[in-house]
């Protein structure tokens, strides 16, 4: 079934391996974050943070998120009725949608989706409605949304910046999700988990539109922020009644997580503004490094204005299966790319995309766009045709 079971993540790093591969596949970073937060894991841990922490999360981390909701985006949460810190967005995001779907309701999403979307759906009993986004510039088309809400629709779920195809919705898009959702009467839940990974425009908080602040669960995670994507703590701003119901579900899924680590976030979020400023334009650089090796080998590049990631069309290549394309990449040029297609329930926009992750070293990039010069001259590629896979890695 697709969501929990289809991607290919783990087929390309295990090919990435034999075949002595750079691994742009896989989005997570390949250097630590801040040495301040590397520290203050450490110290916790020697300090003995290593038992249960409080249920909603230590108070110094909740405090430290309330005050990053209003620092950088004027939102005012109480940080023990409107604070909830989890085991990575992740447990954020099913926690939520158990939390409020029943069976047979419907979750309005925004496809190509991050894949533990389908599959929370999916625990649930709930069903989800994709909107898809079409590329290059991947603009949201407020009339499909419209089109696919029903008097079922208990969910509207954004992901902005978002992954994978690098856009960040803006206001206007926002706004008319915002005018939907009251019409409607319809909770939306937002992952912002790269809301400080954005080159070209300012994230924008839905909660942060007039009359969303209550009607909004707004998700987010240090894991991008901060290169700390395996410890696992993200977080949930919510109104409390709506807050409630997340920790009651969470509560039943890890009960907490990470106490060592919820301190070393503390120290994160308290890092002053320019430090956040430093991790974007380096970000943006790498970005910029690699968006140059894919257009000097002739691949067609969509528009990124934010995450970990660059979408080509190798349609420009003359190719036409981004699958078969992805398995004869490593082959060819020792490169590892994953098909956009793992991202969308029907792949048909998405048959000749591939999805490339920048958050890799200077020197790691700049080999893999040595090795992407060698493309046209790297002999035909594979024709085999796509089939599905049942492994499932972080991406
Ligand atoms: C859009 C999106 N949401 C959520 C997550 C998961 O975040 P976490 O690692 O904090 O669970 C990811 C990770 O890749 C992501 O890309």
């Amino acid at each position: 079934m697709r969501g929990f079971g289809t991607t290919i993540f783990s087929e390309m790093s295990a090919l990435a391996v034999q075949t002595g591969s750079i691994n742009l596949g896989q989005g997570f970073p390949d250097t630590d974050g801040p040495p301040e937060v590397i520290e203050a894991a450490v110290r916790a841990i020697k300090d003995g943070h290593n038992q249960y922490p409080p249920g909603r999360g230590i108070p110094a981390l909740r405090q430290a998120i309330a005050d990053h909701q209003q620092r950088y985006y004027g939102l005012v949460y109480d940080p023990d009725s409107e604070v909830l810190v989890t085991a990575g967005a992740t447990e954020a995001i099913v926690a939520t949608v158990l939390a409020l779907c029943e069976t047979g309701d419907e979750v309005v999403v925004l496809e190509p989706t991050y894949d533990s979307y389908a599959a929370s759906i999916a625990l649930a009993g709930a069903v989800m409605r994709p909107v898809t986004l079409h590329g290059p510039d991947y603009r949201l088309d407020v009339d499909a949304v419209r089109a696919a809400m029903s008097p079922r629709t208990r969910l509207l779920l954004i992901n902005s910046p978002h992954n994978p195809t690098g856009r960040v919705l803006d206001r206007q898009e926002l706004s008319a999700i915002a005018a939907l959702a009251i019409e409607r009467d319809v909770i939306v839940l937002t992952d912002e988990v790269y809301e400080h990974l954005t080159f070209d425009r300012a994230h924008i908080p839905l909660a942060t539109l007039p009359g969303m602040r209550d009607r909004t669960i707004t998700i987010s995670s240090a894991g991008k922020t901060f290169s700390c994507t395996g410890w696992k703590i993200g977080w949930v701003c919510a109104s409390p009644p709506l807050l409630d119901a997340v920790a009651a579900t969470k509560q039943f899924l890890t009960y907490v997580n990470g106490a060592p680590f919820q301190h070393a976030v503390v120290a994160g979020l308290a890092l002053p503004e320019s430090r956040i400023e430093t991790i974007r334009t380096n970000l943006r650089d790498r970005r910029d490094q690699l968006r140059g090796g894919l257009l000097a080998a002739g691949l067609d590049v969509h528009p990124c204005e934010g995450t970990y990631f660059l979408t080509v069309d190798v349609a420009s290549l003359g190719e036409s299966d981004a699958l078969a394309f992805c398995r004869a990449l490593p082959g060819r040029i020792g490169l590892v790319a994953v098909p956009s297609s793992v991202f969308y329930v029907d792949p048909g926009p998405a048959r000749s995309l591939v999805r490339f992750a920048f958050c890799k070293r200077p020197p790691v990039l700049d080999e893999a766009v040595r090795r992407l010069r060698k493309l046209s001259t790297a002999g035909a590629p594979s024709r085999t045709r796509s089939d599905t896979h049942e492994v499932r890695s972080p991406g």
